[in-house]
């Protein structure tokens, strides 16, 4: 496996592959790699002669007050688990190799930004779609690789996707759970012993409101209460947004009928912690 920090090394790369026939898989991440990534790596090797893994923690898609400073790195780790999921290549470029001197270009989307985790980062969605348009045109993956836990980000990319008709096929990977139900993400490794224990509450409390619906519970604000309700009798924990939301539109539902996304976001301590469930129909 080979690890490149500039441009010009994976166009090289892809370059040879693309002469050989073989079809590439990309899988974006921030990096500080865990089963969740691993799941999407294997599933990119399983479908791809080739796979690139870009870790690269984007400075544009944070916020003037969010973690870019803190977000967890470990590139040796990281290297490791690519290397034994059997990823080809590593893409991990500086800041400056993505960002050059005068860089001023952004994809900006006026749908689907704009709501859950786009009320509270509202220039997230933009520093996302940047990098991860930026990432398609140095790979050219035939398909890229994004995990559900990211609802909102894994549908404004298919719909960027769409727009811009980069031709790449997206696929949607489960969330990864622990073993008590909280979603893996890198974040979890900032709670402290008494706030891992709260974050359970997250996938409790939408466990609950799965369940009401499919009990034939069909009032949105109703399970919208309970998975609220859940939450607000966890101490720690502050909710950010508990949404349920058109899955096509991301726009609020009034009845649980239809393809939903039902989304949480919420404070533990001072970490923000997002998770979900969807039904398609
Ligand atoms: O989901 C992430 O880790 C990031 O938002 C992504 C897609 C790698 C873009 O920086």
């Amino acid at each position: 496996m080979k690890v490149a920090g500039t441009v010009k090394e994976v166009r090289e790369q892809v370059k040879e592959w693309r002469k050989e026939g073989l079809s590439v898989g990309l899988v974006p991440t921030m990096g500080y790699l865990h089963e969740g990534h691993k799941s999407l790596i294997d599933r990119a090797v399983k479908e791809n002669d080739r796979v690139v893994v870009s870790v690269f923690v984007n400075p544009t898609q944070f916020g003037p007050n969010e973690d870019f400073e803190s977000y967890p790195r470990d590139m040796e780790k990281d290297s490791a688990l690519c290397e034994a999921a059997g990823a080809a290549l590593v893409f991990h470029p500086e800041p400056d190799e993505m960002y050059v001197d005068g860089y001023s270009t952004f994809v900006d989307m006026n749908t689907l930004t704009g709501g859950l985790c786009g009320k509270t980062r509202p220039i997230h969605f933009r520093g996302v779609c940047t990098v991860v348009s930026k990432l398609f045109n140095i790979v050219t993956p035939d398909r890229a690789y994004f995990g559900q836990k990211d609802a909102q980000q894994l549908a404004v990319i298919k719909h960027m996707v769409t727009d811009l008709n980069f031709g790449i096929e997206i696929v949607g990977c489960p969330i990864i759970r622990e073993q008590d139900g909280l979603a893996k993400s890198s974040r979890n490794t900032y709670l402290n012993a008494d706030e891992r224990a709260a974050a359970t509450v997250l996938n409790k409390a939408l466990t609950e409101g799965k369940k009401q619906i499919e009990a034939g519970e069909k009032d949105a604000e109703k399970v919208k209460k309970t998975i609220t309700g859940i939450i607000e009798s966890e101490p720690l924990a502050k909710i950010d947004y508990v949404e349920i939301v058109d899955w096509k539109t991301l726009e609020p539902v009034e009845s649980t009928g239809g393809a939903i996304l039902c989304a949480v976001a919420v404070y533990i301590g001072k970490t923000r912690l997002i998770d979900n469930f969807i039904i398609e129909k």
